[in-house]
């Protein structure tokens, strides 16, 4: 089939079956490091909503949501190293024990900057949650408390992580090439 625009080629990394299994062993973990705790996740919008809803189910302990929206990106592979609160958590965290649920970390300014943000508000605990992290990338020193797969610095969509706001509802972790 021939086509004008160059199509996006799109290649399985992560499958599936692989995300759900190592979902349940980090909430697994998760459970057994908060034994008689109770958890607050925070969500960062929009690409960390379905890694947490599928987290959040498998944790078996008492737990409530929030979401924060930050911008850092807008619709280019490339960070603009900038991020912007668009949308700040609706409680305070203090007392809290706050696990905040992320996509994918990548050069880390975002999570670093929501760290500092958050341990103003004097949690108890403060603990980071990514899907994924292409540790190769990072120019902060945050690291991940419950990682699911490290990956090579390849731009990846699917499993809510977008291009363009497209394809954050393929269920595999899929690389994504011939994007110009
Ligand atoms: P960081 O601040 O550079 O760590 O970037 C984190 C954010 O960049 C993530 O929450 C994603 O929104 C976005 N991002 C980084 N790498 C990718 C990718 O491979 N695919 C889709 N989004 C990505
Ligand atoms: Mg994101």
């Amino acid at each position: 089939m021939s086509s004008s625009a160059s199509p996006a080629q799109l290649k399985v990394l992560i499958s599936r079956d692989q995300i759900s299994k190592r979902v349940a062993e980090l909430a697994e973990k998760i459970t057994h490091d908060y034994q008689g705790e109770t958890i607050l996740f925070v969500g960062v919008l929009k690409g960390a909503s379905i890694f947490l809803s599928d987290l959040a189910r498998q944790v078996k302990l008492d737990a409530t949501f929030d979401f924060i929206s930050v911008s850092s990106y807008g619709n280019s592979v490339r960070s603009s190293g900038e991020v912007k609160l668009n949308k700040d958590v609706d409680q305070s965290l203090e007392g809290k024990n706050v696990i905040i649920v992320e996509d994918i970390l990548d050069t880390g300014l975002t999570l670093s900057f929501l760290l500092k943000q958050f341990q103003n508000h004097k949690p108890k605990s403060l603990k980071i949650a990514a899907l994924l992290d292409k540790i190769s990338r990072r120019i902060t020193d945050v690291r991940g408390d419950y990682v699911g797969f490290e990956i090579p610095d390849e731009f990846v969509v699917g499993y809510g992580l977008d291009y363009a706001e497209r394809y954050r509802n393929l269920p595999d972790v899929c690389v994504l090439s011939e994007i110009k």
